[in-house]
């Protein structure tokens, strides 16, 4: 059995509590949280040890599940990969750049499995589309949540459009050429709404809009390419592709258009979506790449990459519009 602790059960940690309990090959060790509320209660609910101190916890685990608020992931990461341990940590990996630098440094040299909890790479939403030729030159995304104080230490672009951040970056097989970008501080010292351009070098544009001060939720990806429109719904965890028909096409649902160059047929198609609990895939994934010894499908690589664009974006809000 493979030994898990758990740093922070607040909101998303007892998430992630429910869910490691229904991954067999592992066991948890207990958990960490300085707040005596949060931990009386979940000492209550799971039967679970509440450890008095983080290298406690840790010198009992084989892997850690950091669910912290993102001002303590860098510290908590480095504790762990210091004791040799196998770290997952949520997303945004960390706050700083420099953070991110040297867990990158810090995992090569250690040589533990570390994953970062970018969820939306388990979406069904997301999955549906694996067969299918991604070569989008024109992105549109709209990422809208109600106000809430949680995650509000860091700027809405390393909370939420990180998430959009990570899948563009999955997407586009490209260097980044030009980012400009706008936003404003409403609620919070930090952006709580930006709009966002990204230019890439293949002329690729990836169009983003995240808030975190809407009256209503919206997590929509858009993709166009040479034949084809991608919708992917994050929320509602349902894809469709709209594009010219050819011949693999046969039973999706077609009309004709007539268009300057002849009649072309269209098809409407919807992949179908698995119905998977994105976290439990995402922790069961991080449990199979240290069993098998694979590498994560979240990397740090990937999670420092994630927060270096979302750096470029905040340093460009702050150039152009005075925002902190
Ligand atoms: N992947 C996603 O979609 C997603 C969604 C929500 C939150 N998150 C991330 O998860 C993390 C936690 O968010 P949340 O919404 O659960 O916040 P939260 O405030 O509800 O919970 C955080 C918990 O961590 C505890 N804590 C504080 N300092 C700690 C420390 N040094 N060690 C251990 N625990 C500590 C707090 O007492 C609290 O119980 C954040 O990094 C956030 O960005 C990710």
């Amino acid at each position: 059995m493979l030994k898990i602790g758990i740093f922070g059960v607040g909101h998303l940690g007892k998430f992630h509590l429910n869910n490691w309990q229904q991954i067999d090959e592992v066991e948890i060790v207990g958990f960490y949280d300085p707040n005596d509320k949060i931990a009386k209660e979940v000492e209550e609910k799971y039967e679970l040890k509440r450890f008095a101190n983080a290298e406690k916890l840790m010198d009992k685990c084989d892997a850690v599940d950091i669910v912290a608020p993102t001002t303590y992931h860098h510290e908590l990461c480095l504790a762990a990969i210091k004791k040799g341990k196998h770290v997952f940590v949520e997303k945004p990996m960390t706050d700083t750049l420099d953070q991110g630098k040297q867990i990158v440094q810090m995992v090569k040299e250690a040589g533990v499995k570390f994953q970062v909890g970018h969820v939306e790479r388990f979406n069904p939403a997301y999955l549906s589309l694996q067969s299918i030729h991604l070569n989008p030159m024109f992105i549109e995304v709209h990422r809208l949540a109600q106000f809430n104080p949680r995650g509000t230490e860091v700027s809405v672009i390393l909370d939420l459009m990180i998430h959009d951040i990570d899948i563009i970056l999955k997407l586009i097989n490209s260097d980044v050429k030009n980012i400009s970008a706008s936003g404003v501080a409403v609620m919070t010292d930090t952006p709580d709404i930006a709009n966002v351009r990204i230019e890439f070098n293949n002329g690729c544009v990836a169009n983003l809009t995240s808030s975190r001060i809407s009256m209503k939720k919206m997590r929509k990806m858009r993709l166009f390419q040479k034949d084809a429109y991608i919708g992917i719904d994050f929320l509602e965890k349902k894809t469709e592709i709209i594009k010219l028909k050819s011949e693999e096409d046969n039973s999706a649902f077609t009309f004709d258009i007539d268009t300057p160059s002849g009649n072309k047929t269209i098809a409407i198609i919807n992949p179908i979506t698995n119905p998977v609990n994105a976290i439990k895939e995402e922790l069961q994934s991080f449990v199979n790449s240290i069993i098998h010894n694979k590498n994560t499908i979240v990397n740090e690589i990937d999670g420092y990459l994630a927060t270096e664009i979302a750096h470029r974006i905040l340093d460009k809000i702050k150039n152009t519009t005075n925002q902190p």
